[in-house]
């Protein structure tokens, strides 16, 4: 195990706590709120220290084919302080500690708390850790902010953001970045050797009979860029975040609805498989439609506990 990690230096800035409440206010914006939710963005310092082993799944995904291991617990909390501290330091910077922000009363408004950390519109970059949110679809999403809310799935920094929301407003926030379309930048440069890439691939496209396990296409769609309503695509995600959602599946930090059928892929991948399926998957350009599928062609392989409507 990775020692505990320490805050950034920087992450001062954020000590003194910045609160932009991103409640509607009377008058301010002409159109009444129909919910009296707010997203507080809780700039504080995450609890680092308390937390190790905690964030993402924190913890270590050996790589043996690469003779590392890596612990991506730690290198989101030091993301995380990062863009805290940042985002602290500009806020503090703009405005009086505690004085209320006026913004438009538009959910693209509030979900600016998000963005610091998924870019802009959710969009990411194919790099770092930080997943895109922009363009998957609606239940997914839904299911993922409920999943964080209920402690299936940890991200400092994020999870508290979710505390007061209701579940209707989970899904209002869910539809409004399912609906951004947007493109996709290139992929990152290839990491990993080529014949570590082909036996990704392989196990994307066709999985290993020998050993029980689906083709990852056969749930995640021919082009695996997802299915309605409740499967996510696997392009587009920055390699080390698809090794940490793996890893997180094989030790029980990541969960999903039961039967979690994710869980039982990841438990059939050797340390070697992830890194080689994550290094294919992170270096694949996405085509021009890189919209989810409505459905899928045959019933899914596996059962899977999550909403996913049409396609069980
Ligand atoms: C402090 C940075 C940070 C902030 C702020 C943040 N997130 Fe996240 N978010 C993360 C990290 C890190 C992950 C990946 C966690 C993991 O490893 O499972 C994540 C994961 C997610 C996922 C899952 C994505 C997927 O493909 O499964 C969703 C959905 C999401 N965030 C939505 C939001 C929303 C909505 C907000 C605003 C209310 C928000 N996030 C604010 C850091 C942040
Ligand atoms: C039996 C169907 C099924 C198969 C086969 C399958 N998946 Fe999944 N996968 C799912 C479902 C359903 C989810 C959404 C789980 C949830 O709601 O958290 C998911 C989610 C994921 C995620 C999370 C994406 C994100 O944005 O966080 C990754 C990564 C992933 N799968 C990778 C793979 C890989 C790699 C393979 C092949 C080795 C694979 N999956 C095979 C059904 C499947």
């Amino acid at each position: 195990m990775q020692a505990a990690p320490r805050a950034a230096s920087g992450s001062r800035a954020s000590s003194a706590g910045v609160k932009v409440s991103l409640t509607h206010q009377q008058g301010g914006w002409g159109t009444p709120v129909a919910r009296s939710i707010s997203i507080a963005q809780r700039l504080s310092p995450p609890h680092s220290g308390q937390r190790s082993g905690s964030i993402g799944g924190g913890g270590c995904v050996g790589m043996a084919g690469e003779g590392r291991v890596l612990c991506y617990g730690r290198r989101v909390i030091r993301f995380a302080i990062v863009a805290a501290a940042l985002a602290a330091t500009a806020a503090q910077a703009q405005i009086p500690r505690s004085t209320p922000v006026r913004v438009p009363d538009t959910l693209a408004a509030r979900v600016q708390a998000c963005t610091a950390c998924h870019g802009e519109q959710g969009r990411a970059t194919p790099d770092g850790y930080f997943p895109r949110i922009a363009g998957k679809p609606a239940a997914y999403l839904h299911n993922q902010l409920r999943h964080f809310q209920a402690g299936r799935r940890q991200a400092v920094g994020m999870t508290s953001l979710l505390d007061h929301l209701d579940d209707a407003y989970l899904g209002d926030i869910a539809a409004h970045f399912a609906d951004l379309h947007l493109p996709y930048p290139p992929p990152a440069p290839a990491q990993g050797t080529p014949e570590q890439r082909a036996r990704g691939e392989r196990l994307v496209r066709v999985g290993d009979p020998s050993r029980n396990l689906p083709s990852c296409n056969s749930c995640h769609g021919e082009r695996m860029t997802g299915v309605q309503p409740a499967i996510p695509g696997l392009l587009g995600l920055p390699r080390d975040y698809l090794i940490g959602q793996l890893g997180a599946w094989q030790t029980g930090m990541r969960r999903a609805t039961a039967p979690d059928c994710m869980a039982v892929i990841a438990q059939r991948l050797s340390g070697d498989d992830v890194s080689a399926v994550a290094s294919w998957l992170a270096a694949q350009p996405l085509g021009a439609d890189a919209r989810p599928l409505d459905r899928l062609p045959a019933p899914l392989p596996l059962r899977c506990g999550s909403d996913l409507g049409g396609v069980r």
